[in-house]
């Protein structure tokens, strides 16, 4: 029985820009009706003109797909609330980072009393924007997003009408937090319903399967499976691919990021299954619960995959994909 999906939608994705832009784009907008796009370019994304410009790049990088990018701001606690109405019809929410905590991150926030925060956060409150974030503090890697939940909820108590999306969640300290404030949500990737860290590092090191947050406790997987595969309504997929060519991955200092967009539909279908998930949650996962939070109404696009083995590819020109070169069960028949 072929399994279809309505509009998927990868609510975190990096899409970078230039030669790599080319690459990557059209394998997210060949199987996705859209995607949230992260603004951690050098420089980032600050400005109408901009976000303006990023997006003509993408549309022209993903030649005839039919596929939507949903922009996003990088978060300076300088906006004003003027700045924000006049962006908002062009973003689909603002993307917060802790100064230097991830890839490209350097011009992130450096603290997070609330009243430095306020004028921002207030406008977009009530102009609802949605604010994304990477809840990590700089603490032990391990700990970094536990210790950030305490964050999260000030911040949900303080702006009770600010929709906050925690992305791409790794503890069951977070999946606990959702069901604690009605303003929080969350993101959650293939790779982190997949691994732990003794994928990453409890055998031979593998660089593919580095990246920030780091995969966390087998207990802790487990809590994010229980939500995504009982498609929770405050989550929703969000790939958080984030390609960087082999030589950055296959090095001393390597580079923080799985790649997954080109396999992750087919990896979730089987993923779902193994679990004896139905298929209507993964298509609430993958899509509806997103365009509930987010008010979408994404491009029609229908993805039917087939049972029928599929090798991941070694090398998608230049980036290596997660779980390369392993045989998948489903494969993409077709996209209408
Ligand atoms: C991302 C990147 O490479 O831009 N890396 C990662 O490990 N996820 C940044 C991020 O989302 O943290
Ligand atoms: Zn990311």
């Amino acid at each position: 029985m072929p399994t279809t999906l309505h509009s998927p939608l990868d609510m975190h994705l990096h899409l970078r820009d230039g030669e790599m832009l080319k690459r990557v784009a059209p394998l997210s907008a060949y199987t996705f009706s859209g995607a949230l796009v992260m603004p951690n370019l050098v420089p980032p994304v600050t400005s109408k003109e901009e976000i303006l410009e990023y997006r003509s790049r993408i549309i022209k990088a993903i030649g005839n797909e039919n596929f939507v990018p949903y922009m996003t701001l990088f978060f300076q606690p300088t906006y004003t609330r003027e700045f924000l109405e006049s962006v908002q019809d062009e973003i689909t929410a603002i993307k917060l980072y802790p100064a230097g905590i991830t890839t490209n991150s350097e011009g992130g926030v450096s603290g997070f009393e609330i009243g430095a925060l306020r004028p921002t956060l207030e406008a977009m409150s009530e102009l609802g924007i949605p604010l994304c974030i990477h809840g990590e503090t700089n603490g032990f890697v391990m700990d970094r997003e536990a210790e950030f939940v305490p964050i999260y909820e000030s911040l949900a108590l303080h702006f009770p009408k600010l929709k906050i999306i925690m992305e791409h969640i790794t503890t069951k300290e977070s999946v606990a937090a959702l069901d604690r404030f009605e303003n929080l949500y969350a993101t959650i990737t293939l790779h982190h319903l997949m691994i732990t860290l003794d994928d990453v590092a409890g055998g031979m090191l593998q660089p593919h399967l580095f990246c920030k947050p780091i995969a966390k406790r087998p207990e802790d997987r487990e809590a994010l499976l229980r939500v995504a595969l009982a498609a929770h309504p405050k989550v929703m997929f969000g790939s958080d691919s984030a390609p960087h060519p082999r030589e950055a991955k296959e090095c001393p200092g390597c580079a923080a990021g799985v790649f997954t967009a080109p396999i992750a539909l087919q990896m979730l279908v089987e993923l779902f299954e193994s679990n004896g998930a139905p298929i209507e949650n993964l298509q609430k996962f993958i899509s509806d619960n997103a365009r509930k939070i987010y008010q979408l109404t994404p491009v029609k696009k229908e993805v039917v995959l087939q049972k029928s083995p599929f090798v991941v590819p070694e090398i998608y020109d230049g980036v290596v994909p997660f779980h390369a070169k392993t045989t998948l069960q489903y494969t993409i028949h077709t996209v209408i």
